[in-house]
């Protein structure tokens, strides 16, 4: 797994975002600080604000409140072209009349480059995309895979300390993506560029990013590296919007354990002094037992068995949980050792510290924790 980078200085720090369009508000409080040459994935359901927020660091769009610094340098009221920033837009739409070599020139034309220059800039950029020798095609003559790497070339072309890319990858299809995905991260790497992307394909961000910044309703939910994001939710939302995590009530007992129906559960996670929470666990962390060893294992009946391909999905119904139906992966081996099939009874059991607490007040559950 890639490391945060550390050491390089603050390439861009955006403070108190706010935008809004007309009564709308899109954006909220935004703050995020990215380092040089780190990779920067924004994650969020669709409408959440990404592309907003990725125009209005490229100056496309004004923000309502907040400021931005780029390099130490404040370009809150910058024009787009001061601010040295390379933007691949969501719909990644070359100039459909204009050839690959002058898509991926557009922005040298104009800046007094010589047209040599132009052109030998706009080869090493093809070969760096891998797609040497399409000068002269057109983007109807390219797939979608070969269109969005010129998009990138396109990008890349007036050397930008700062890349925005706006789901890069989207209209691709499963195995281009993943090619495609690979080489962004090389390229990224080896010419050392500072990097925003912005996803809504968790795979993705989890995969490409140094950091991910969750998103929901123009707001951050939570910033972290993928395994900070994936293994400690900070909320709810951050939870269920990123891999599956099952859901259930629970009561403080104010022993420290909870009681979630007629479980008594112990939690590692600093639960609520009193009160309703939610619990939540993620499928992968449940295991079969053969018998109730312990007291932690719970009776479950299997109510059907789904297949993902790399594993399998149980639905499981908790007669201790009133009958609240949770899921349950296993590997195809667990499913051989256990007999798992569809009707069977069996007990489940979840590690305390695999049990996440939301819903609680966290300053006060940290106090009293
Ligand atoms: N120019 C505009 N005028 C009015 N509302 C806008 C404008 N641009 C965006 N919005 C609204 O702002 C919200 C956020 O839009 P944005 O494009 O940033 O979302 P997004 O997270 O990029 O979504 P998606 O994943 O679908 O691309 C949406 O509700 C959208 O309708
Ligand atoms: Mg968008």
């Amino acid at each position: 797994m890639r490391q945060v980078p550390e050491g390089h200085g603050v390439a861009l720090q955006i403070e108190g975002v706010g935008k809004r369009f007309g009564k709308t508000e899109v954006l909220r409080d935004v703050s995020l600080t990215v380092a040089h040459r780190e990779f920067v994935c924004v994650l969020g359901p669709s409408g959440c604000g990404k592309s907003t927020l990725l125009r209005i660091v490229a100056g496309l769009e004004q923000q309502t409140s907040g400021r931005l610094w780029k390099d130490g340098q404040e370009i809150s009221r910058l024009e787009p072209a001061a601010r040295d920033v390379g933007m691949l837009f969501q719909s990644y739409a070359l100039f459909p009349n204009l050839t690959v070599r002058e898509n991926v020139g557009y922005g040298l034309v104009n800046r007094g480059i010589a047209r040599e220059e132009i052109a030998r800039r706009v080869t090493d950029l093809l070969a760096l995309v891998e797609l040497p020798g399409t000068e002269a095609k057109l983007p109807v003559q390219l797939s979608g895979g070969e269109q969005q790497r010129v998009a990138l070339a396109r990008a890349l072309a007036p050397s930008p300390r700062l890349l925005l890319l706006d789901e890069p990858l989207s209209a691709l299809d499963a195995r281009v993506r993943v090619n495609l995905r690979q080489q962004i991260t090389q390229l990224q790497r080896k010419l050392k560029l500072t990097t925003i992307m912005v996803t809504h394909d968790q795979v993705e961000a989890l995969t490409m990013a140094d950091r991910v910044v969750v998103m929901s309703r123009g707001a951050i939910e939570q910033i972290g590296t993928p395994t900070e994001i994936y293994q400690q939710p900070a909320t709810r939302f951050v939870a269920d919007f990123v891999g599956k995590m099952n859901f259930i009530e629970a009561r403080a007992a104010g022993d420290g354990t909870l009681e979630a129906g007629a479980l008594k559960l112990r939690v590692v996670a600093p639960a609520a002094a009193a009160g309703t929470v939610v619990l939540g666990f993620r499928p992968e962390e449940v295991s079969f037992r053969r018998a109730p060893d312990g007291t932690s294992a719970w009776a479950a009946r299997i109510t059907g068995i789904e297949f993902l391909g790399a594993a399998w999905r149980a639905t499981l119904l908790c007669p201790g949980l009133g009958g609240h139906e949770i899921h349950a992966d296993f590997s195809a081996r667990d499913g051989r050792a256990f007999e798992l099939q569809s009707g069977q009874d069996v007990f489940i059991d979840i590690p305390a510290d695999r049990l996440h607490v939301f819903g609680s007040a966290p300053a006060a559950a940290q106090a009293s924790a």
